[in-house]
C-alpha cells in the first residue's frame, strides 16, 4: 500500500509541474494549452486550458499506470479502506459494468434490485448475463422504491445457489440503504460476490455517522460516483476492489 501521506497530492503535482516548465504542446489536444482557439482560454480561463493535456511520461496513462497515477490510486485505495483503486472517466455507469464484467459470464446469474440502474441492465444485455431479481418494495407513504429485505436476499440465495454475485445498491437515488452487512455475510457464505453500486454513496467512506460503506462492510468490489457525492469534476467515478479481487 501507499507509503506517500494522504495529504500528497501525486497526478496534481505532475500537471501542475508540466505547466510551470512550460511544456511546448507537440501532442493532442489540438488547442495547445488554449493558443489555438482564443475562446476557449476566454471561457474556461487560462489554468484550466494548460491543465487540459494527454497521457505523457511524467503524467502516466491511465490505462496502465506506472507512476503518478499509480501513486494516486494507490492513495485513494487507502482513504476508501480497499486494497485496490481503478480511476474511472465514463462516470460509475463504466465502474459498475467492470463489477459485472468481471464477476459474471454469458449464462451466469447475477441477484440484484429489480430497481437496479440502467447501467447495470446494459451490462447484463452486453454480456448475457442472467439476472435474478429481487423486488425491493415501495414506502407507501412516500412512494419511493425501498432497498432489498434480508429475507428476499437470502431466498434468491437460496434458490439460486449456482448464482456467481449479488448486487447491492449503497444506497438507492433515494438514499435507502439495505442490510448491507448481513447481505454479505449471507452471499460470502454461498460463495458469491458482493458488488455494491455507490452511486449516491461516496461520502459514506468518510463519516462514522453514515450508513456503512462498501469496502467497510467487506464487500469485493464498489463502484463509487465521486463525481455525485464526492463533488468532483464531471465524469469521475472509482472502482474499489478488496484483495478477494485480481486486480489484473
Ligand atoms: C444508482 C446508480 N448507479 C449508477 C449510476 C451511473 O452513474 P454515472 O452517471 O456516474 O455513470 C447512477 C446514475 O445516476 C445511479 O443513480
Amino acid at each position: 500500500m501507499s507509503r506517500l501521506s494522504q495529504q500528497a497530492t501525486p497526478l496534481a503535482e505532475a500537471l501542475n509541474a508540466q505547466r510551470i516548465n512550460r511544456l511546448a504542446h507537440f501532442d493532442v489536444p489540438g488547442h495547445k494549452g488554449g493558443r489555438m482557439n482564443p475562446e476557449l482560454p476566454d471561457y474556461f480561463g487560462k489554468l484550466c486550458m494548460s491543465l487540459d493535456v494527454n497521457s505523457m511520461k511524467s503524467l502516466d496513462n491511465l490505462g496502465h499506470p506506472v507512476s503518478v497515477i499509480k501513486a494516486a490510486q494507490e492513495l485513494a485505495a487507502e482513504a476508501f479502506g480497499a486494497d485496490n483503486a481503478f480511476f474511472m472517466v465514463n462516470g460509475t455507469t463504466s465502474a459498475v459494468q467492470t463489477m459485472i464484467w468481471a464477476t459474471c459470464g454469458r449464462g451466469e446469474k447475477i441477484i440484484l434490485p429489480r430497481n437496479v440502474h440502467r447501467s447495470a441492465i446494459n451490462a447484463l444485455v452486453v454480456n448475457g448475463a442472467v439476472p435474478v431479481y429481487i423486488n425491493p418494495g415501495r414506502d407507501a407513504r412516500l412512494g419511493i422504491p425501498l432497498g432489498m429485505g434480508v429475507s428476499d436476499v437470502q431466498r434468491a440465495i437460496e434458490e439460486n445457489p449456482d448464482a456467481k454475485a449479488v448486487l447491492v445498491n449503497n444506497p438507492t437515488y433515494y438514499g435507502v440503504c439495505s442490510d448491507l452487512e448481513t447481505i454479505v455475510s449471507l452471499a460470502h457464505a454461498a460463495g458469491m460476490k458482493v458488488l455494491a453500486d455507490e452511486a449516491h454513496g461516496t461520502h459514506f467512506y468518510f463519516h462514522d455517522k453514515l450508513p456503512v460503506s462498501g469496502m467497510a462492510a467487506g464487500c469485493d468490489m464498489a463502484a463509487a460516483s465521486l463525481h455525485k457525492t464526492g463533488g468532483s469534476l464531471t465524469q469521475s467515478s472509482i472502482l474499489l476492489c478488496n484483495d478477494s479481487v485480481n486486480p489484473d
